[in-house]
């Protein structure tokens, strides 16, 4: 501690009202968007609380800290200094005698804006390490907080485990906090709901009370990793059915709470954009990437793995759909996409012809519906026998009407955009006429191309956790009320969005 100069000067007391004016006028030339002095009177009435002001010989307080304790952490909510007292040890001072006061019984988290190098050196001298981040916090510029946490085993390589329950599959995977990928546990609910020819919401529900547990333990075993060697919980909050969802949110929750653990709330768009990184640490920005999946069909610009921006979405059915629905007609079982695929690559697809929705239009939306219509109406019209034979042709035929729209809008993107990478992510991503005609169009248009491998492609928990592992962290006390949400943009952080609360 600097305790030589000026402030030799300074003396810590408690907060009180009468401190008020010098705070908030420190306040307001500290922050863009400072504390209002109803949010200070709060604070120093607050059983759970701890404040403390610097005063210097003149009487004018020069700094403060405001902490309070929040679920067995403490969080150090404000702290400023002067403009002319900055440097002079005010800050460490503050610091110091707070961190005497806790005596190092539990955990201290704070957030500092990334681009405030003076606070997180400050931090780090008193044993503060990065934990994670919050993107776009603080609302006035949009920059990031960096979440750092002091007493907590923050050793390097703490793990994440992983929990996605949004649809029809019951996922959990581990990862190391650089990424890798330690087990990724999926069990699909296909058969269950076979037999309804689509997703009954209620039945999914079920299903995943019934599994989720069993399945979280099994990623647990395969990663060789116990509850207590996880350092945080990351959950898919949307979109999503929303009975599906509250069973992983609810469970993610008690998990995190049981041990006091942070929780990341992720977007299960997110989670498949992230997909396209996860297997592939070529993958260069800015990127575009086209999400093909049951629920699903858009086109992302991605500046980095934290930004996105969605330049075009279908109008109607998702492709995975419309594949699903395809299978159906042709009678080959639910979902059926990839059965259509196999079916596809035995056919000519120029033997028929089937409408392409929104060809021709200057746009980088999509249109299935008609597509699928029209299927309907050309198998009508042929024999039982010429069903039966030309079913291949029909098939590829039937493929190649939804795969081009898909390459074709691709491709404008990312001529549009100028991007260094093309991705295609969901589990749509999985049909190989598509991954064929995707790698092409990277080859000619002399971009990366990320294809992530079929495991990836379709739901599962370890692209929610490499999402997570970029995503907000929520420490305990502030999670215990997030709620699961049906719908949710891909423009959307969850835990920084109000939507979720
Ligand atoms: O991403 P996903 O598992 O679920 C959603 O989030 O929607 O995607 C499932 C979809 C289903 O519609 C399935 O038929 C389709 O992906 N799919 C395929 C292929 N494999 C899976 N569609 C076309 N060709 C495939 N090979
Ligand atoms: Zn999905």
């Amino acid at each position: 501690m600097d305790t030589g100069g000026r402030f030799a000067r300074v003396g810590l007391a408690g907060m009180s009202e009468r401190h008020l004016p010098d705070i908030l006028s420190i306040e307001r030339e500290s922050f863009n968007l400072p504390w209002t002095e109803n949010m200070f009177l709060a604070e120093l009435g607050n059983p759970d609380g701890w404040t403390r002001v610097a005063v210097a010989s003149s009487g004018r307080a020069v700094g403060y800290a405001v902490c309070r304790e929040l679920a067995g952490a403490w969080r150090i909510m404000d702290l400023a200094v002067h403009s002319h007292w900055r440097g002079s040890g005010v800050a460490g001072a503050l610091l110091d005698e707070f961190l005497e006061r806790m005596g190092g019984r539990s955990d201290c988290v704070l957030e500092v804006r990334v681009g405030n190098s003076a606070a997180r050196r400050l931090y780090e001298s008193r044993g503060f390490c990065k934990r994670g981040c919050r993107p776009g916090y603080y609302r006035d510029t949009g920059e990031d907080a960096l979440v750092m946490v002091r007493g907590r085993d923050t050793k390097a390589g703490g793990i994440l485990l992983a929990i996605e329950t949004s649809c029809d599959d019951t996922c959990a995977a581990v990862l190391e906090g650089e990424g890798g990928v330690l087990s990724s546990v999926r069990h699909s609910q296909d058969e269950v709901h076979a037999r309804y020819g689509g997703v009954v919401p209620e039945v999914a529900s079920r299903a995943h009370v019934e599994r989720a547990s069993g399945v979280i333990k099994e990623a647990l075993v395969q990663a060789d990793a116990g509850m207590g060697d996880l350092s945080r919980v990351a959950v898919t909050v949307g979109p999503g059915l929303i009975g599906a969802l509250l069973v992983g949110v609810q469970m993610a929750k008690g998990l995190a709470w049981s041990r006091k653990l942070p929780l990341t709330p992720v977007n299960h768009l997110h989670g498949h954009l992230a997909s396209a990184w996860l297997a592939d640490p070529d993958l260069s920005f800015p990127a575009v990437v086209l999400l093909a999946s049951g629920g699903h069909t858009m086109l992302v610009r991605m500046r980095g793995k934290t930004d996105f921006q969605l330049l075009g979405e279908t109008r109607d059915d998702a492709v995975g759909e419309a594949f699903d629905k395809g299978a159906r007609l042709l009678s080959l079982g639910y979902p059926g996409g990839k059965q259509l695929d196999e079916l596809a690559a035995r056919g000519r697809a120029n033997s028929f012809s089937l409408p392409v929705g929104l060809e021709g239009d200057n746009t980088l939306d999509f249109s299935f519906s008609g597509v699928k219509t029209a299927l309907y109406y050309l198998l009508r019209d042929l024999s039982e026998e010429e069903r039966r034979e030309r079913a291949p042709d029909v098939a590829a035929a039937y493929r190649e009407a939804l795969v081009r729209p898909l390459v074709q809008r691709l491709r404008t993107a990312a001529e549009r955009e100028s991007v260094s990478s093309v991705a295609v992510v969901g589990g749509v991503a999985a049909n190989s006429l598509l991954r064929r005609r995707v790698a092409e169009l990277g080859e000619e248009l002399g971009v990366h191309t990320a294809l992530p491998p079929l495991r990836y492609c379709t739901d599962n928990a370890a692209m929610i956790g490499a999402a997570g592992l970029c995503g907000t962290v929520l420490e305990p006390g502030e999670y215990e009320d997030l709620q699961p949400v049906a719908s949710l943009r891909v423009e959307a952080v969850p835990g920084v969005d109000d939507e979720l609360h």
